[in-house]
């Protein structure tokens, strides 16, 4: 027997899962006030759904096979090509825009570090059919308020705002061309984690000349969207460019998220098919890698289902999150409540205590009792580890006048509670 789950996999132990449940419910009750709807796909699909759009990184991080029917698959690195196609099958049908959130399990054959494992679950909420800023918006306001809802505050996440568009005018306007922007988005994406020396020489292997490189780190430095508006200004068709973030940082600060928001060219994206504003969450400390990253892919339905349909959307995986919340918030994260443990007196007391288990959880209540004879102590005391709030004991005295004993085992008090006022009420 294999003593160790796959690397990168993970065995949820029911404390773990408890905070895996808490994120999920809390995901779901965000999505669920921003009006989205939930879906789901396959967790196997034909493998060239990911080898044609999602770009170079994530096919190299594929779990990719042949099935017994000789047909090329994969397990699902991400979302949004699974998204692209069910709505492109049905995109006559649905009324846009489309609102539709979706937490699946993703698996990506990444080398195992710190946020990173070879599956994840990652909340996806996109929206499809629209093509104002609004939209953008809207979206990075959802990411926000799940941060909001987690109890974290602008101090300890910040979103990081960016625009394609606006990056491939600067570029271009600095004098860069169509085919040098590939090198100029890769260095951009680095710039945080790799030096600027090191940068200008992947550049220069690119073809960039000093001077362009030099357009490019300025591009870079760019953190407001003063900055940025007044870097478009200078260049042809930069006015119009700038439209969307402008529009989109304005709303968001008309919704009072200002302060979570922060315009940082550096945010590129390393999927292939963003073509206008991209996000990514952080914690502020930036000790960890990405709590969420999206954007508006506007291309990708027609590419991959022939319908032209603006689209956008971002994945938010539930393992930089979880570590934050370990660190930051100890939130409400309880697993199951145990409301009582009921504790057989003698071996005549076991029926009845089987008979009033099931009329408690028949009426919703939470209840354990021992699974074999044991002294009264043996079973207080698994009462006890098991966090149960009270222990209902039920003895043949008791019993004759129809009521058991109800010990409150945090504060050690007892009471004599009617059989009648324990079914109908006493624990709601
Ligand atoms: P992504 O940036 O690849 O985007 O992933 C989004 C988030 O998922 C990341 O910020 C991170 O929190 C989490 N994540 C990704 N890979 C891993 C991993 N190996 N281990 C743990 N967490 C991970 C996408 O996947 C896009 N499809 C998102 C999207 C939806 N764009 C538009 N709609």
């Amino acid at each position: 027997m294999q003593g160790q789950a796959l690397p990168g996999f993970r065995d949820f132990y029911p404390d773990e899962l408890a905070l895996r449940n808490y994120i999920f419910a809390t995901w779901r009750e965000v999505a669920r006030r921003y009006a989205f709807q939930e879906y789901d796909g396959p967790p196997l699909e034909p493998l060239e759904l990911f080898t044609e759009k999602s770009g170079a990184e994530i096919e190299q991080q594929l779990y990719a096979f042949e099935d017994k029917g000789g047909r090329k698959v994969a397990l699902r690195p991400e979302m949004t090509p699974t998204l692209a196609r069910m709505v492109a099958a049905h995109a006559q049908a649905l009324k846009k825009p489309i609102r539709w959130f979706s937490i699946p399990q993703l698996f990506r054959y990444e080398r195992q570090q710190r946020g990173r494992l070879r599956e994840h679950f990652q909340l996806n909420m996109d929206i499809i059919g629209e093509a104002s800023p609004l939209a953008d918006a809207e979206l990075i306001a959802a990411a926000v308020d799940m941060m909001r809802a987690f109890g974290l505050g602008p101090q300890d996440v910040q979103a990081r705002v960016s625009d394609r568009r606006v990056l491939r005018t600067l570029l271009v306007g600095g004098g860069l061309t169509e085919s040098q922007l590939p090198a100029a988005f890769d260095a951009i994406d680095k710039s945080e984690r790799v030096p600027q020396d090191a940068l200008a020489e992947v550049l220069a292997k690119g073809g960039l000349a000093s001077h362009q490189a030099s357009v490019v780190f300025e591009v870079a430095s760019l953190r407001s969207i003063d900055g940025v508006s007044a870097a478009l200004a200078k260049v042809k068709g930069g006015e119009e460019a700038g439209e969307s973030i402008r529009t989109a940082v304005e709303a968001l600060r008309a919704m009072g998220l200002g302060e979570f928001v922060s315009v940082d060219l550096t945010i590129v994206r390393g999927l292939a098919y963003y073509t206008g504003i991209v996000f990514e969450l952080f914690d502020t400390g930036k000790k960890l890698r990405a709590i969420c990253g999206g954007g508006r892919y506007d291309g990708l339905l027609k590419a991959l289902g022939g319908v032209d349909l603006p689209a956008l959307g971002f994945g938010m995986g539930d393992v930089v999150l979880g570590e934050l919340l370990r660190e930051r918030a100890p939130a409400d994260q309880a697993s199951t409540q145990l409301d009582a443990f009921l504790i057989a007196v003698s071996g005549e007391d076991v029926a009845p205590v089987l008979t009033l288990a099931h009329e408690l959880r028949d009426r919703g209540v939470a209840v354990e009792y021992g699974l074999r004879p044991a002294a009264i102590r043996k079973q207080l005391e698994l009462a006890a580890a098991r966090g149960a709030l009270r222990a209902v004991i039920v003895g043949p005295d008791e019993r004759a006048d129809g009521a058991v004993v109800v010990r409150d085992l945090k504060a050690g008090t007892e009471e004599r509670v009617p059989m009648a006022k324990l079914l109908h009420g006493f624990f709601h």
